[in-house]
């Protein structure tokens, strides 16, 4: 199935039968080639405990400025990010590219690091519970999704879940609040995500936009799906086979509009590189080999500037 505008539709409700997961497959691998855009229904994550979560983040957006202060972001980048609070300081440098008007809330939500629990307890508490909830099943999700990827690259399904070790979940809420009239309208410029995976919901408010063959595509919102893209760590994984696409998004002036990103990263200290089984004389690395916490700490320094950064680890031909 697929939505209007061509970005797939993919249903993982039979994800767990033989044919079913099969056709999933396919579906992604295609989606992933063409596109590295696509939205999944029947994922398998609780619509009662995403409203909720919403709900816990959407109190937190609608706090006066003085209390969302109190959780401003921190030099570890986590935390309550607003680019009008920051102007002389050097959080500014945080890689977000949000215009003026949006802010966002980003935390570490899942990781193996000894130091995670100090960073956790950092999360206002009236979100913490939903949120860890609410984190624990998009990450299965996610893994789903992977292991539907792995089995499309013609690898073995755990291939690129072994590949990211431990894993961090990073979640990103977006908030673009209603625009007035006159007022700029809240944004995050074009870039491409670093981590393996990506999973947005944003509900039925559009605005998120990806590049193909140069021009802007909309997404269409589809109900109650997640949109999952590509992140540059998996487009080297797969030697450029998947494609880590840029986008972009904005607000409006008829609708407030949220977004809740989960980011699927592998541990720092993970290779990032051309899986080996996908290489032959005919299939050349494309891409050399960094650490991730490396690449996002060049990332961090360079700040995101669309596909630039992942360009750069190309090997020229
Ligand atoms: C992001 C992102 C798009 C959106 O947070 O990386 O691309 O729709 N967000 O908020
Ligand atoms: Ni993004």
């Amino acid at each position: 199935m697929s939505s209007d505008n061509g970005i797939a539709v993919i249903d993982l409700a039979d994800i767990d039968s033989g044919p079913g997961f099969k056709r999933i497959c396919e579906e992604v691998a295609k989606a992933c080639e063409e596109w590295g855009f696509f939205h999944i229904i029947n994922h398998g994550v609780d619509m009662s405990l995403i409203r909720r979560t919403q709900k816990a983040y959407k109190d937190f957006f609608h706090l006066p400025k003085e209390e969302k202060k109190k959780y401003a972001m921190t030099k570890v980048y986590q935390g309550w990010y607003s680019p009008e609070l920051y102007d002389d300081s050097d959080v500014k440098k945080f890689p977000l590219n949000i215009g003026n008007t949006s802010e966002c809330l980003y935390y570490i939500v899942l990781s193996d690091n000894p130091n995670h629990e100090t960073v956790f307890s950092l999360i206002p508490p009236d979100l913490r519970p939903t949120l860890l909830e609410f984190t624990k099943e998009v990450a299965a999700a996610q893994e789903r999704v992977l292991a539907a990827m792995s089995v499309a690259l013609g690898l073995d399904a755990a291939a690129l879940q072994k590949r990211c070790e431990s894993i961090d979940v990073g979640i990103r809420a977006n908030y673009y609040p209603l625009q007035t009239e006159g007022k700029a309208v809240g944004e995050i410029l074009p870039h491409s995500d670093l981590p393996a995976i990506v999973f947005l919901f944003s509900d039925t408010v559009p605005g998120l936009e990806i590049r193909k063959d140069g021009r802007w595509v909309p997404v269409k919102p589809v109900p109650d799906a997640f949109v999952v893209n590509v992140g540059d760590s998996l487009e080297m994984m797969s030697n450029g086979r998947f494609r880590s696409v840029e986008h972009r998004a904005t607000g409006n002036e008829t609708e407030e509009r949220m977004s809740l990103v989960s980011f699927y990263m592998p541990a720092k200290a993970a290779t990032i590189d051309p899986i080996q089984e996908l290489l032959d004389e005919s299939h050349p690395p494309q891409y050399g080999s960094a650490k991730y916490g490396d690449m996002l700490s060049a990332l961090i320094s360079q700040r995101l500037n669309g596909k630039a950064f992942v360009n750069s680890l190309k090997i020229k031909s």
